[in-house]
C-alpha cells in the first residue's frame, strides 16, 4: 500500500518541498522574464564514461594543517577506499585507506562514496594520486604555508553553460583554494544531478581543494526519509568539521596560510544557545591573529543585500551573530544566494564602521534560475558596487596587512575584471585592535552613511 502511494505521488511532494523551502524561486524567475541581460543557459548533464570500478566525481578538501581528503564515487560497491600518492607521476610511495558511505533517496541509490585522508603533505607541492587502486591518475597542488595565497570565490554554482564558463575563467589563472558559499548542484532532489555536478567539477575540484558551505538548494528535506535534509550534501561534500570542534558538517572552520576561514550554516540553527552559535563563539575566541592575521567568514544568505531578491532572509542571523564577528574583527564576509555581485563598505549594525567586516555577495556562479536583476532604489551608500552578471571573485592575500579583491564578470568567452579593491587586515589596524568594545568605535563612525 505504502509503495503504491509513493509511486503515484512521485513528483508531488518533491515540488511541494522545494517551493515550501524556497518560494522565492518562483518569484525571482518571473521577475527576470522581461530582461535580456545574461539569460540563464541550459543545464549541462555530464555523463559517466568510465568503468564501474573507476573513480568518478573526484574532489579534494583540506583537512587540518597538512592533510587532504580525497572524495570519489564508484558504482562498484567492492571498490576499496584507498588512495595511492606521491610527488612523481605514476610513482606512488604512500598509500592511505579511508572510509565510505552511501545513501538512498526515493528510488535513487547512490554509488559507493569514498572519503580518504592523505598526508602529511608538503606545502606548495604537486602530488599525483590514484583512487581505489586503478583507473586514471589525478594530481593536485597543496596550498602554500605562508602568504601570498589566492582564493577563488564563487557561490550558487549550479551546472549550466554559465557554470562551465565560470569554472574555465577561474581555472585560466592559478589559484590555491576554491571557496563556495552554498548552493552547489541545484539538483533540487533529483539525485542524478548531484552525480552530474560531481563529474562537471572534477577537472577543477580534483586539482585544488574545494571548501564549501551549504545553501538552501542543498537542503532537500523529504518526509519521512530525510527529515533533516542535507543527505546528499553531507554524504558527498564532507568537510573538516570534526577537526574544528564542530559537531556538524554544516559549519566548521580551517586555517590555511595565515588565514582563518569560518564556514557558517544559514540553514541550521543559529540562535544564541544553539550549538552553532556556541561553536562560533569558541572558534573566534581561539583565533590567534599573529598566526592567522586574516579572518574570513562564508555563509549563504547575505546579511547585507540591496537586491530585491531574498530581501531580509539573512536578517535574523545577522541580528544574532553580527556582534560576534564584529568583536572578533572579522575582515570579510562572503555570501551567495542572491544571483548577482555586490560589494559593500565595512559595516556594523547597518552603519559604515571602519572596524566591521567588508560584505561581499558572490552568488553569480551560473545557476539555472538566472540572475537577480532588480535593486532597491535609491542605492544605499553602504553598497559600493552592484551588478547582476555571472562571474567569480578572487582574493589574493599578499601579506599580513594587504589583500587584493577582484571580481571577474563572464563576458561570454572572456572574463573581464570589473571591480577591484585593496583591503587591509583589521588585525594590524591599531584603532580597531585597541577598541574592542563596540561602544568605543561608534564615536568615529560616520553616521551619515
Ligand atoms: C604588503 O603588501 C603590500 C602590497 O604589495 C605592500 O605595499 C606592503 O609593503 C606589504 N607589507 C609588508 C609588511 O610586506
Ligand atoms: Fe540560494
Amino acid at each position: 500500500m505504502k509503495k503504491i502511494m509513493r509511486a503515484r505521488v512521485f513528483h508531488f511532494p518533491l515540488l511541494l518541498t522545494i517551493f515550501m523551502i524556497f518560494p522565492q524561486v518562483l518569484l525571482v524567475q518571473s521577475e527576470n522574464d522581461d530582461f535580456s541581460r545574461q539569460p540563464p543557459r541550459p543545464i549541462i548533464r555530464t555523463q559517466h564514461d568510465r568503468s564501474d570500478s573507476d573513480p568518478q566525481q573526484v574532489h579534494i578538501s583540506l583537512v587540518g594543517r597538512d592533510h587532504m581528503r580525497v572524495t570519489w564515487i564508484t558504482d562498484d560497491k567492492q571498490a576499496p577506499s584507498i588512495v595511492e600518492y606521491g610527488t612523481e607521476k605514476g610513482k606512488y610511495d604512500a598509500k592511505a585507506r579511508g572510509e565510505h558511505t552511501e545513501y538512498t533517496y526515493f528510488k535513487y541509490s547512490s554509488g559507493k562514496i569514498h572519503h580518504t585522508k592523505i598526508g602529511p603533505l608538503e606545502p606548495s607541492t604537486t602530488y599525483f594520486y590514484r583512487c581505489g587502486g586503478s583507473g586514471p591518475e589525478f594530481s593536485f597542488k597543496t596550498p602554500p604555508s605562508t602568504f601570498p595565497i589566492e582564493f577563488a570565490v564563487v557561490g550558487d554554482l549550479g551546472q549550466t553553460e554559465w557554470t562551465a564558463s565560470t569554472l574555465a575563467h577561474v581555472d585560466s589563472e592559478d589559484y590555491d583554494v576554491f571557496l563556495l558559499p552554498g548552493d552547489l548542484s541545484y539538483a533540487n532532489g533529483q539525485q542524478p544531478l548531484w552525480d552530474s555536478f560531481g563529474r562537471l567539477v572534477e577537472p577543477y575540484a580534483s586539482r585544488r581543494p574545494w571548501m564549501v558551505t551549504e545553501g538552501n538548494h542543498d537542503i532537500e528535506i523529504m518526509i519521512p526519509d530525510h527529515p533533516q535534509g542535507f543527505t546528499a550534501y553531507n554524504s558527498r561534500w564532507l568537510m573538516p568539521y570534526e577537526e574544528s570542534g564542530s559537531k556538524s558538517n554544516l559549519y566548521y572552520s580551517f586555517d590555511v596560510a595565515g588565514t582563518h576561514i569560518i564556514m557558517l550554516g544559514s540553514y541550521t540553527k543559529f540562535y544564541v544557545e544553539s550549538p552553532q552559535y556556541k561553536w562560533l563563539e569558541s572558534d573566534l575566541a581561539q583565533v590567534n591573529r599573529k598566526k592567522t592575521p586574516w579572518v574570513l567568514v562564508l555563509l549563504h544568505a547575505p546579511w547585507y543585500n540591496t537586491n530585491t531578491a531574498h530581501q531580509g532572509e539573512g536578517e535574523i542571523m545577522r541580528q544574532t551573530m553580527e556582534k560576534l564577528l564584529y568583536k572578533a574583527r572579522v575582515d570579510l564576509v562572503f555570501a551567495g544566494h542572491v544571483h548577482a555581485y555586490e560589494r559593500f563598505t565595512r559595516i556594523y549594525r547597518n552603519k559604515h564602521n571602519p572596524c566591521g567586516p567588508v560584505y561581499i555577495t558572490i552568488g553569480d556562479g551560473g545557476n539555472r534560475e538566472g540572475l537577480a536583476l532588480e535593486y532597491l532604489e535609491p542605492a544605499s551608500p553602504l553598497s559600493l558596487y552592484r551588478e547582476p552578471s555571472f562571474g567569480h571573485g578572487r582574493l589574493r592575500i599578499l601579506n599580513e596587512t594587504h589583500a587584493y579583491w577582484s571580481w571577474h564578470r563572464n563576458n561570454d568567452a572572456d572574463a573581464l575584471v570589473a571591480d577591484t579593491v585593496w583591503l587591509e587586515s583589521l588585525s594590524t589596524s591599531k584603532t580597531c585592535q585597541n577598541t574592542v568594545d563596540e561602544e568605543a568605535t561608534t564615536s568615529f563612525v560616520n553616521n551619515e552613511l
